[in-house]
């Protein structure tokens, strides 16, 4: 038996998966509306492809819910921990949760247990979870995940590796072999360095991003085009083609945690890293870059400028708005005075304002918030921003402007409804250094 501690889109995609390769799985979580919703077989996130196989394990009996993390781990052979470790506003995770629920399900813990740490935990967590549970017969291991969000079932059912890392290197191996169904090498390690591999991992392609945002403000400057400039890095295999496009910064609930941590390990190691700190402050100017081009869409003030937002979320296929760039972006535009109205497919009310982001009105369809608006701004790559009506759009937008920093909209499509795209990453067609204005006077 596998008990999965914490029901998130972590514990969640890992239980439900690991009962579909045939494990008997029990998830424990503290929030008992949760857990009885999730006995009914109702999914609180939005995870493709999870619902389904929360069905199909309910239904076959592998998959179970109970309410607490004692009454989950007192039955298993070995027990994961997804839980949440939040930056602790010091840029070091806040391992409260986690050393909590550790000494609550230490005792009850069943001989020749298994403790796995899912969740990203500092170097020397599983150290200091050994000596916490102070148990000669139970072993820790990390095994970090490497999940996206909106895509984790895919992630997991098809990873690149798997990542097991212990001082008892039985144990790591043990771990690995119930992942052996799904045919990934897999990365036996020290407990530090497993721990160590998902930070650099995830600050390593925040970084990524970071530079492919500075590269597609430099192919705007120069007259390039970011998007021809990454097809012809990617070619390489040494970069590779993916997560290589650039967008109005990175965010979600990782990356921005996971590189302060980073950051902050360094640091009080005395290790001199001097590229996280870049990463971070590229990632800023990437958001003020979108809010400078919307502020020269509106015609230099955006005071009482209405703007329309399509896009809150982080990234598309995720209702999660932590650390959403999209909201990074909406904050600067409200402290110049902009009157915001969003549309996005996956958030159904007005967001209140809270200490990073601003009140922000919520239509019910793209069109609908695009009403009166100086200047619409593309900010989450949704599908469906691909298929909009745009002459429908120009005929409600007041102003003549869409900026796209997702590239979504077709240039084309846009002007032949009397819209000029503003794009990011390369001059817009309508853009004054390469072409002469079009008629209606349309330039950012
Ligand atoms: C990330 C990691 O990818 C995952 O492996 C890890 O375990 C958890 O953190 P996630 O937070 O779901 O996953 O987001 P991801 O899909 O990686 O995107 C992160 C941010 O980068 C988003 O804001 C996204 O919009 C942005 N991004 C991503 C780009 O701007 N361009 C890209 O090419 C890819």
């Amino acid at each position: 038996m596998i008990a999965v501690i914490g029901s998130g889109y972590v514990g969640l995609t890992t239980g439900a998966c690991l009962a579909s390769l045939g494990h008997p799985v029990v998830c424990g979580d503290v929030d008992l509306d949760k857990v009885e919703r999730l006995q009914r077989g109702e999914v609180p996130i939005l995870e493709d492809g999870l619902p389904e196989l929360l069905h199909a394990g309910l239904a076959a009996g592998t998959l179970e819910f109970v309410h607490g993390a004692v009454a989950a781990a007192e039955r298993a052979e070995y027990v994961f921990l997804c839980l949440p470790t939040p930056d602790g506003g010091d840029g070091r995770a806040d391992l409260r949760i986690v050393h909590a629920v550790v000494a609550e399900i230490a005792p009850h813990l069943r001989p020749g247990a298994v403790l796995v740490t899912k969740s990203t935990v500092p170097v020397g967590t599983a150290a200091e979870i050994t000596a916490a549970v102070d148990r000669p017969d139970v072993a820790v291991v990390s095994n970090p995940e490497f999940l996206q969000e909106g895509s984790a079932v895919r992630n997991f059912l098809h990873p690149d590796r798997i990542v097991v890392g212990s001082d008892d290197r039985a144990a790591a191996a043990a771990v690995a072999a119930l992942y052996a169904p799904l045919g990934a090498p897999a990365v036996v390690t020290s407990a530090a360095s497993a721990e160590l591999i998902k930070y650099a991992f995830n600050a390593f392609l925040a970084t990524k991003l970071s530079f492919v945002n500075a590269v597609a403000a430099l192919a705007e400057a120069v007259g390039a085009d970011v998007a021809e400039v990454t097809h012809g890095m990617g070619f390489d295999e040494r970069i590779g083609p993916r997560f290589l496009q650039a967008g109005p910064g990175w965010g979600g609930s990782c990356f921005p945690k996971d590189t302060r941590a980073l950051a902050t390990i360094a640091d009080d190691h005395g290790v001199p890293f001097p590229v996280l700190a870049a990463t971070v402050t590229a990632n800023e100017l990437a958001k003020d870059h979108v809010a400078d081009k919307v502020r020269r869409a509106a015609g230099g003030s955006l005071a009482g400028a209405p703007v329309a937002l399509w896009g809150l979320t982080f990234k598309a296929g995720t209702d999660d708005l932590r650390d959403s760039p999209a909201l990074a972006v909406a904050q600067r535009l409200a402290a110049e005075g902009a009157v915001l109205t969003a549309y996005d497919p996956a958030i159904g009310a007005d967001l209140p304002a809270t200490a990073d982001r601003p009140a922000i009105r919520v239509a019910a369809d793209p069109y609908r918030a695009a009403e009166g608006a100086a200047v619409l701004v593309v900010l989450t790559e949704w599908p469906e921003f691909r298929t909009v009506d745009l002459a429908r759009v120009a005929a409600v937008l007041d102003g003549r402007t869409v900026v796209d920093a997702r590239g979504v909209v077709d240039e084309d499509v846009a002007a032949a409804a009397g819209l000029a795209v503003v794009p990011l990453g390369r001059r817009g067609r309508f853009d004054p250094d390469r072409s002469p204005e079009p008629a209606g006077g349309a330039v950012a």
